[in-house]
């Protein structure tokens, strides 16, 4: 069974006409977003906000109408995939290196869907790398700061060179390990002057859905 898709395609089971909706980025979200584009052909009235240049090109190419951010005053619902999720529903995203603009999209939702595969389903955070977008200028300050704390970074690099976000940023990703303190990351990594957004995505949502072997689990916030 594909567990990601089952998840994306039941997600997309949430999406009612007239809804602006937040399109998440990654494997599992892209099965989502194909369901939706199949939907909008069949009739669907929604608009999109997409999470990164990659969504909206599969967006765009399935003919879903989308939103510019500066153009969104609410969102009804955000689709999205997660890294890693403890049952707190504390969540780690990034992986994709989407965290800042999906961040953004999910803050100004009324309702958050994070879809996943059962492997994202943790007892603690931290062995997930926690992905943090920061500015080029001084970065290598804003990297020596999260060693000095002890959060064992690396830049993230692509084809040998240091990753470029959608925003023309970089990432750090901490490989803090389990468990991960996360309190105490969130409030020293906020602090750092030059970091962004971080991926840490604590108790934004109110159901999980996941693909499993056995079918697909929707499962409620406690
Ligand atoms: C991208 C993300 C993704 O949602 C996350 O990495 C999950 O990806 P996938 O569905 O491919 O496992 O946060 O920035």
């Amino acid at each position: 069974m594909n567990q990601k898709k089952i998840a994306g395609e039941k997600a997309a089971e949430y999406i009612k006409d007239g809804m602006v909706v937040g399109l998440g980025t990654g494997s599992t979200a892209r099965y989502m977003v194909d369901k939706v584009g199949e939907m909008v052909k069949n009739g669907l009235k929604i608009q999109g906000v997409p999470t990164s240049k990659a969504t909206e090109e599969q967006a765009r190419s399935l003919g879903i109408p989308l939103l510019d951010i500066n153009d969104v005053d609410h969102i009804d619902l955000d689709i999205d995939g997660v890294d890693e999720i403890d049952g707190d529903f504390n969540a780690t995203k990034g992986g994709g290196g989407a965290l800042f603009r999906e961040k953004v999209v999910a803050s100004l939702a009324k309702e958050v869907i994070w879809i996943m595969d059962e492997s994202k389903l943790v007892d603690k955070l931290g062995a997930f790398p926690l992905p943090i977008e920061i500015l080029p200028y001084g970065y290598q300050i804003v990297f020596k700061k999260m060693e000095e704390y002890g959060f064992n970074p690396k830049m993230r690099m692509k084809d040998g060179e240091l990753f470029v976000t959608d925003n023309g940023n970089y990432i750090v990703d901490l490989h803090l390990g389990v468990p991960a303190d996360i309190e105490d990351v969130k409030a020293k990594v906020n602090g750092i002057v030059g970091v962004l957004e971080t991926g840490q995505f604590l108790k934004m949502c109110k159901r999980i859905i996941v693909g499993t072997d056995e079918g697909v689990k929707v499962i409620e916030a406690k």
